[in-house]
């Protein structure tokens, strides 16, 4: 069975055929009604999500199939101290797919190791949030009509925004991005990201004006500050209404350039941008339903061999990535791959010198 627990665990033709599946859903969603008819999806969420679990449920739902989980796990065995793989092993037996969001980094992938069926990545602590890539893709597809070619501004959370680093992921693989990141140092992309630009030869600069950066963009990918991941509310305060997209701001822009956000909005876009053609937003969000759609049916019943883990080298080493999975659920076998002198944990992607 496969997982999505990053997308480049796949190559773009698979992604492509999810894009294609989702956009032939929007058309004549009617059709796909019953495709899911006895299965049951069960959505695990361990923080606060409206989008991404609605929509996977709204998705499941329009499918045919059935719905079981929680977005409370306060109210489960998760408080009488049930480990994280326990409640994995026995929900996913209830269920022929499994979607979960867990603060810690690598989550979904510890998950995956211990899951009955296969595991969608609905967001893992600041890491990844492939689900979220696979909506902006259907979104860019519809909107822009290409995957290619086009110069990309991300601005605001760079660093703690998961959705930033899966998408900069996806759309170093389709020919002739650049990106723009438009951020405060203290917020730029992790160095996992940079290196990934690099070895994918992907065109990038990191600047901190968006007014002086949003001309030249075909996409401009709005982001919250992630408040939740700083350290302290002193830290978020300093970060927090750095980079506020406006009327003004949009004036500059180009007249076909798009603005996503995968929402939640706090005040990083003022409400008058809503009017503009250009701010897409709450279309993505309605796309999101349609590729949820086309992933939920691609992985149900797919028996495809998977390898969840690039090496199963154990050196008997600890990830010091303190947002790790495995540093909270200690009995996970530690695995790593091996990049130059460094060491990659192949849970959180967290980096150690060997
Ligand atoms: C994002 C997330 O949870 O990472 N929201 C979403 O899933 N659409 C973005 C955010 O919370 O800022």
């Amino acid at each position: 069975m496969q997982h999505l627990i990053d997308l480049d665990d796949f190559n773009v033709d698979f992604w492509n055929g999810i894009i294609k599946l989702a956009i032939k859903i929007e058309k004549n969603p009617s059709k796909y009604y019953d495709t899911a008819k006895g299965k049951v999806m069960s959505t695990l969420f361990y923080e606060p999500s409206t989008r991404t679990q609605m929509s996977f449920q709204t998705a499941m739902q329009l499918l045919g199939g059935r719905i079981i989980g929680f977005d409370n796990p306060s109210t489960t065995s998760v408080a009488k101290g049930e480990s994280f793989t326990d409640t994995i092993k026995v929900v996913s037996g209830y269920s022929d797919i499994l979607v979960i969001r867990n603060p810690l980094e690598g989550s979904a992938k510890a998950a995956a190791a211990y899951s009955e069926c296969p595991v969608i990545n609905a967001g893992d602590g600041g890491h990844l949030h492939p689900t979220q890539t696979l909506t902006d893709l259907v979104t860019l597809s519809k909107e822009k009509g290409t995957l290619e070619n086009m110069t990309i501004g991300l601005c605001g959370d760079l660093k703690n925004g998961r959705t930033v680093h899966s998408l900069i992921k996806a759309m170093c693989r389709f020919k002739g991005n650049k990106f723009v990141l438009i951020s405060t140092p203290e917020l730029a992309v992790p160095t996992y990201i940079k290196d990934y630009m690099h070895a994918n030869n992907c065109e990038f600069e990191e600047v901190s004006s968006l007014v002086e950066a949003i001309p030249k963009l075909d996409v401009l990918y709005m982001t919250r500050i992630q408040k939740e991941r700083f350290k302290s509310e002193e830290e978020y305060l300093s970060q927090k209404d750095v980079y506020v997209l406006d009327k003004e701001k949009m004036a500059n822009a180009k007249h076909d350039m798009i603005v996503l956000h995968p929402l939640p909005r706090v005040d990083e876009i003022t409400r008058e941008v809503d009017d503009d053609h250009r701010a897409v937003y709450f279309k993505q969000a309605q796309y999101g339903v349609y590729a949820r759609m086309a992933l939920i049916l691609t992985l149900l019943d797919n028996k495809k061999p998977f390898d969840l883990f690039k090496s199963k080298q154990n050196f008997v080493q600890k990830c010091t990535n303190e947002k790790c999975i495995t540093t909270h659920e200690t009995y996970l076998e530690n695995y790593f791959t091996e990049q130059g002198d460094m060491l990659v944990c192949e849970y959180c992607e967290g980096r150690k010198l060997i």
